[in-house]
Formats: C-alpha cells, sequence, structure tokens
C-alpha cells in the first residue's frame, strides 16, 4: 500500500462554473438548500494542504501569495468545466467479506427484508465472514471500498464497523478502517457499530449484550481511539429505543458522538434519542409530524439513504421534501454494504435523491457537500471551497 503524498501547491484555473457551497455557517435549511454559491470564470488557490482563495479569476489573480509564490505553482486549467467540492459520503459499512448475492436473489424472488433475516441472511450473515477474516484481509477490502468511492468523487467518508459484533472483531474492523484509511488519499471518519444487531450467540439474552457493548465494547474503543462515533441500529428485530438510548449514553459518557439508524420500516420516538444530540439520525424514511417539527429545532442531520430503497425494491423513498420544507437539515449518502446498498456512487444517490424524492440537482448537491460535512461535524473544515478548508490528503 503506498504512502499518502502531500498535496503541492495548486492553482485550478478557467473553471467555468465554481460551485463553491459558501454560505453561513451550520447546515443548510429550507430554501437554502438551493444555494450552491456559484461563480463564473473562477479559479481556487491551493497551498500548505488547505485552500488559499477562491474567487472569479481575474480578482484571484491579483492575490499576494500568488505574486509571492509563483514559482512553487502547479497550474491545473480546468478548461470551462464545472469544480465543486470533493463528495461527502456520511454513510458507509465498507468493512465486510463479501457481497450477499443470496439476499438480492431472495428479494427478487418475493421474500422480505424480515423474512430473509429470520431466514439466515440478512446482516447477521455478514457476521461469520468478518469473524474468519484477518485485519489485513479487511484493510485490503476497505481499502478497494474507499477507492471505489474515490472513482465515484467521494473524497471524505465515514465508515462503520458493525459486522464483527464481538468486542475483538469490532476492534478488528475498526482497525482495518483505520490501516485502509493510511492509504487513502481521502479524508475518513470511523464509526463504532457493535449495536448493529444481536449476535447470534447472544439470542434471547439481547440485554446482556446492550450491556457488553456499553459496559466493554465501547469503553475499550475509546481508549483505543479508534472511532469518532458510536452508531446504532434501532428498528425492530435490532435494537429498541430504550436499548438504542443505552448505547448512545455509554458513547457520551466515554466522550464519543452519537449518532443512530433510525426510522428505516418503523417510526420511533425522536426525543429520547435526540437528548443526546446526535450527529445525524440516518434513514428517517417514516418519521411521525411531531418528530419533524422537533429534527427542525435540532442541529441533528437526518441523513437520508435511498439507495437502501432503491436495491430493497421498495416503492417508497425518504420524504426529503416534507423534511427540507419543514426546515429539518438534510443530507445524503450510499449506505454502501454489503446486503441492502452495494453501492459506492453518490452522484448515482444524488441522482435517486433528484428522480424519487424530487430534490433539485442543486439540493442534491448542498446534501451531498456542505451538509454532509455537518453531519459528521467536519464543516468547519470539509464540504465548501473558501479558504482555510482542508484539501484532500491532509489529516483533519
Ligand atoms: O443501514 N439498517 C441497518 N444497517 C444497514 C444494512 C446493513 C446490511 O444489510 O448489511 C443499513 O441499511
Ligand atoms: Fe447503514
Amino acid at each position: 500500500m503506498p504512502p499518502k503524498r502531500q498535496s503541492p501547491y495548486l492553482l485550478l484555473a478557467n473553471i467555468g462554473q465554481l460551485l463553491t457551497l459558501r454560505g453561513e455557517s451550520g447546515p443548510r435549511r429550507g430554501p437554502a438548500l438551493q444555494e450552491i454559491g456559484l461563480l463564473e470564470d473562477a479559479a481556487v488557490l491551493c497551498g500548505g494542504g488547505k485552500i488559499i482563495a477562491a474567487a472569479r479569476q481575474r480578482d484571484l489573480l491579483r492575490h499576494s501569495w500568488l505574486k509571492k509564490n509563483k514559482r512553487k505553482l502547479q497550474e491545473i486549467d480546468c478548461r470551462g468545466r464545472v469544480v465543486l467540492p470533493g463528495l461527502i459520503d456520511c454513510h458507509t459499512h465498507p468493512v465486510f467479506a463479501g457481497p450477499r448475492m443470496m439476499d438480492f436473489e431472495k428479494r427478487i424472488a418475493g421474500a422480505s427484508y424480515e423474512e430473509i433475516a429470520a431466514a439466515g441472511g440478512g446482516i447477521r450473515s455478514s457476521v461469520a465472514g468478518v469473524r474468519q477474516a484477518t485485519r489485513r484481509e479487511l484493510s485490503e477490502r476497505v481499502l478497494s471500498g474507499f477507492q471505489a468511492m474515490l472513482n465515484h468523487g467521494t473524497a471524505t467518508a465515514e465508515a462503520k464497523s458493525g459486522y464483527g459484533l464481538t468486542t475483538e472483531d469490532e476492534i478488528k474492523s475498526l482497525e482495518a478502517i483505520r490501516d485502509a484509511s493510511r492509504c487513502w488519499p481521502g479524508t475518513v471518519i470511523p464509526t463504532l457499530l457493535a449495536a448493529h444487531v444481536v449476535p447470534p450467540e447472544f439470542a434471547g439474552r439481547e440485554e446482556q449484550y446492550v450491556a457488553k457493548v456499553c459496559e466493554e465494547i465501547i469503553p475499550r474503543v475509546a481508549r483505543k481511539k479508534l472511532a469518532q462515533y458510536v452508531d446504532v441500529f434501532c428498528e425492530r428485530g435490532a435494537f429498541t429505543l430504550e436499548q438504542s438510548e443505552q448505547v448512545l449514553a455509554a458513547a457520551r459518557r466515554h466522550g464519543l458522538g452519537t449518532r443512530a439508524h433510525v426510522c428505516q420500516f418503523t417510526p420511533s420516538n425522536l426525543r429520547g434519542l435526540l437528548a443526546y444530540q446526535p450527529a445525524s439520525l440516518d434513514h428517517m424514511d417514516c418519521v411521525r409530524d411531531e418528530d419533524v417539527s422537533l429534527l427542525a429545532r435540532s442541529e441533528t442531520v437526518a441523513v437520508l439513504l435511498p439507495g437502501a430503497n432503491y436495491f430493497l425494491g421498495h416503492k417508497e423513498y425518504p420524504k426529503a421534501r416534507r423534511l427540507i420544507d419543514s426546515g429539518v437539515a438534510v443530507a445524503l449518502a450510499t449506505d454502501l454494504n454489503p446486503g441492502t446498498s452495494p453501492t459506492p456512487s453518490m452522484p448515482f444517490i444524488m441522482s435517486l435523491a433528484c428522480t424519487h424524492m424530487k430534490m433539485s440537482p442543486a439540493e442534491a448537491i448542498a446534501a451531498a457537500t456542505v451538509n454532509a460535512a455537518c453531519a459528521l461535524r467536519l464543516e468547519e473544515r470539509k464540504g465548501s471551497i473558501e479558504a482555510g478548508m482542508i484539501i484532500s490528503g491532509q489529516r483533519v
């Protein structure tokens, strides 16, 4: 695996349309989600791993930094094209041993998500492969996932564990994410998802597994600094609301950020989860009216994952218009995983958001950049093109 290279000083010149995504700090809501900060005939100057300036080209060429450092500069002629921030995929599950083709075939033949899980498929059937794999095998898999994302324009990715479900295998999964991230020029935000489902050896002893997650796995992972966030799958067949709150409370006690998969198939009361100030609540297909207004008043971003709806063959998609028009901060992500959303492509997700969720292209771009940065609490460093933002290949 080759080491990361330092970014050179760069001038992106002759940009036809620069989508800066500049604006007020914090996530875009309502009509502001349309604002992509378009500049025509623009240029961007980068140095020292950061953006130094982004402006109309004729203004930028007068920049004093340019005059002093002309010889150090590498110029890229953008030949009238569009330049936008690297896409941010704020929800992925890249640590798995192989795709679940069997689930896909069963769904086509008419089986539901819950029927497939009950027959031994679904999330639990990805666990054996991860437990058997070495850390190195997993890190190679994760790196190939990151490369595929980069090929589709993703420069920052959140990456979850969640198919190990023992202390050792969750740690191995997070170490595989860390190893792969060191060989990838983009930025990776690691998340512990030990509370993905109850593993088979704890069947009928769900509370004991939750206690293990809270009292053993979260503290060990926090001590080793292997994750920035803790996630939980709050859903029928996974974890109850009460159990999910216990997991998020443990995360907070150990200094980790929180996020949750919720309202994918069944609605949940979001007030309890919002008390843990999650950076995001993800899926959000069936949110109750009273929770929409709570969300609109919170800093939590609703991350919509239409790839899962597409691959599950659902006719319904997350109701983006209802959320956006009510003032909820909305982001988009692939949910890349071996079973229900095997795609690394943010452009595909943005296209689904436009065709099936009636988001405008401008809204989809903002939801995949600036609002996705907010979903990872990275908005001071990522998601827009303006002075001070970090460019790919730099630690954040
Ligand atoms: O976000 N919903 C829970 N977890 C994943 C699915 C993971 C899998 O099916 O392997 C999701 O869709
Ligand atoms: Fe997911």
